[in-house]
């Protein structure tokens, strides 16, 4: 698919832009709506999404897929291993903790918010991605949890720019494939880029925390939770926490 850019200077939320926006966006394209500086980035289950004027890649890709697309919700993956593959190509070992930010030692280098909007047979998909990338070590300490940027782990200053065009590269290649084949040929990539498998972890599902053993991703992109009555519990959607 190709892509239309907008490109905003300053923006509550590139994803709210989005949803507000979407009537007047070309059904057939990618719009990919960039800002330079987010002064009120939502992440997921309601989070806030700190960001720094010009350090940070704030993009949200909008763009139409069927509602019967196989492991629709799984999409949200593909976002986050296009920009492993980016990554990759720089030499950088990142690896995923489920469901989808991005990390470097351990560390959250990036996060999804993926919103879908569904009307009969046609899903309009919000993909929101967060990138840490010029950010110092201060301001990473006002983060509520272990974060990094790419400069911070590589003590050199990256081009925001052309990151985003090797990411929407990347993404527009793995989303045909997405199309047409739905989770299954990422699957085992995926599960060989997590952090914690076959660790205990404390997961939480929105509602309610379980501690298990993090067993594996099954092949639609949900987290499989071994529970020490050998229960097996399957999660659409949640967070790791504790780590
Ligand atoms: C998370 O890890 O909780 C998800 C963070 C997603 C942040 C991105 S930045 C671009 C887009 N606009 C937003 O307001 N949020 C997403």
């Amino acid at each position: 698919m190709e892509f239309d850019d907008i490109f905003l200077k300053t923006i509550d939320s590139t994803q709210d832009y989005a949803k507000k926006n979407v009537s007047s966006f070309d059904k057939k394209k990618i719009t990919c709506i960039s800002a330079k500086e987010q002064t009120k980035g939502r992440g997921r289950f309601n989070r806030e999404w700190l960001t720094e004027k010009d350090n940070n890649l704030s993009v949200t890709f909008c763009f139409q897929l069927k509602s019967k697309t196989l492991h629709l919700t799984s999409i949200s993956h593909i976002i986050a291993l296009s920009f492993i593959n980016c990554l990759r190509a720089k030499n950088l070992d990142p690896k995923i903790k489920w469901p989808n930010d991005v990390m470097l030692d351990n560390k959250k280098l990036s996060g999804v918010l993926c919103e879908i909007q569904t009307k009969n047979d046609i899903s309009d998909v919000f993909l929101g991605i967060g990138i840490n990338v010029n950010n110092s070590t201060e301001f990473l300490e006002k983060i509520d949890q272990r974060a990094t940027s790419l400069k911070a782990f590589t003590n050199k200053t990256w081009d925001k720019d052309e990151l985003l065009e090797i990411l929407k590269k990347e993404f527009s290649k793995n989303l045909e494939m997405f199309n047409a084949k739905g989770f299954e040929p990422f699957h085992e990539e995926f599960e060989n880029l997590l952090l914690y498998k076959g660790e205990k972890i404390t997961f939480f599902d929105g509602q309610k925390q379980y501690i298990g053993c993090l067993h594996s991703i099954s092949s639609d992109g949900k987290l499989n939770l071994y529970m020490p009555n050998k229960e097996m519990i399957t999660f659409a959607a949640g967070d790791i926490i504790n780590k």
